[in-house]
Parts: structure tokens; C-alpha cells; sequence
């Protein structure tokens, strides 16, 4: 994905706290993922992530929803924004609307989406608590690429959290944050190495070298 241009330009779309794009930006000071974060956008104004972008010194973009009589319109706004940083891959975490075709037609099999579950159950927005409630005994973490549809597309990475006798949902959450933090900086690794590919709906990932 990196090429002379120098490394590959993320583009993070969020709507909260941010604590994986921290991670992302971590990982990228500490040496382990070879890219740049070019701009994170978030639907909401106060959303915490923004002031985690601001802090490292990267665009911070509100793109108000409300601002847009369609929602096509409002996607265009994102793309147009996306497209301003050069970004080369689009990378939500945590971003709670459904994205448009205008961002996945401009980044075709380039828009990445984590989700704290094991997909394909419990997606949406309640994901850990969903599967607390249902008893499950493993949940975990996914990584895909992102289509039209909340949660959908061919999956990169996952990886599975035990819900131990006695676990909270409070707990289970801080277990599934940690792994989150880890996987997306891995696969977005993976994706500047362009170790993935996409068959129909299986994506598979390269050996080094
Ligand atoms: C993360 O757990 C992410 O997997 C989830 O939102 C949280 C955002 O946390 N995404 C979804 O549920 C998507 N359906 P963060 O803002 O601290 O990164």
C-alpha cells in the first residue's frame, strides 16, 4: 500500500472515545505500524477522539450530518474530506452510522471496520453487552472490510475472548478493548504490506515475505 509517496495515509472515522485510534497512533510512534494517520473525521462534535487527533497533531474534522439535507451528500462531504488528505485507506473505529457508497466507491476494497464481537453475531452497536446477555462463553474482536451494511464484509483477523465465570459486562469490556488495541494496528500492518487480498468474500492474508 506504501509506496514512493511515502507510508500509507489513514483516514479514521469515529464517533467516541477513540481509544483504538489512540491505538492506531501509538503504534505508529512506537514503530510497529509503518503509516500515517492523514485525518480522522467524526460525526460528532464533542467526540472525544477528535481531542485525541488534535493532541498528536493530526486534522481533526467534524462533518455535521445535520449540516446536509441527504445523507448521500453528507457521505460526499466525508469522501471529499478523505480525498483533501490523500488518504489511502479508510479505517472506522468506532464510527456509528452507516457509511455511503460515495466513501466506499472512492476507497474500493479499502474501508476498514472493527467490531467487538465475533461477526457474524451480535453486530450493531451494543456488541460486548449483546453478547454478555445472550451467555455466551467466547466473544472476541473482528476486523473486516467495511460494505453498505453495519458490520458486514469479508473478515481480516479475529480474535476470541473468554467470558469468565463471574466477568461483568464491565469487565468483559476492558478484555475486548485490550485485544481491539492490539488487532487493529496488526491488520492495518498487514494492509501497508499488502498481504490482503479479497476472493469474493474471503480475504486472505499473504505470508511475509
Ligand atoms: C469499539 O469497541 C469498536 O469496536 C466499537 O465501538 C468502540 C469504539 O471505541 N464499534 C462498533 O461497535 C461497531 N459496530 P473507541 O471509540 O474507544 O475506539
Amino acid at each position: 500500500m506504501s509506496d514512493e509517496s511515502g507510508p500509507m495515509r489513514i483516514g479514521v472515522l469515529i464517533s467516541g472515545s477513540g481509544t483504538n485510534l489512540q491505538a492506531i497512533i501509538d503504534a505508529i510512534a512506537e514503530g510497529r505500524l509503518d503509516a500515517e494517520v492523514a485525518v480522522v473525521i467524526s460525526n460528532l462534535e464533542d467526540a472525544y477522539g477528535l481531542e485525541r487527533a488534535r493532541k498528536a497533531g493530526i486534522p481533526a474534522v467534524h462533518v455535521d450530518r445535520t449540516a446536509y439535507t441527504t445523507f448521500a451528500a453528507y457521505n460526499a462531504a466525508i469522501r471529499d474530506t478523505l480525498l483533501d488528505h490523500e488518504v489511502d485507506v479508510v479505517a472506522m473505529a468506532g464510527y456509528m452510522r452507516l457509511l455511503g457508497v460515495e466513501v466506499l466507491d472512492a476507497f474500493p476494497g479499502r474501508v476498514l471496520n472493527i467490531h467487538p464481537a465475533l461477526l457474524p453475531a451480535f453486530p450493531g452497536p451494543s456488541g460486548i453487552r449483546d453478547a454478555f446477555e445472550h451467555g455466551v462463553k467466547v466473544t472476541g474482536v473482528t476486523v473486516h472490510f467495511a460494505n453498505e451494511n453495519f458490520d458486514e464484509g469479508p473478515i481480516i483477523a479475529q480474535a476470541a475472548v473468554e467470558v469468565a465465570e463471574g466477568d461483568t459486562v464491565e469487565a468483559l469490556e476492558a478484555k475486548i478493548h485490550a485485544v481491539e488495541h492490539e488487532l487493529y494496528p496488526r491488520v492495518l500492518q498487514w494492509i501497508a504490506e499488502g498481504r490482503v487480498t479479497v476472493e469474493g468474500r474471503i480475504a486472505r492474508i499473504a505470508e511475509h515475505g
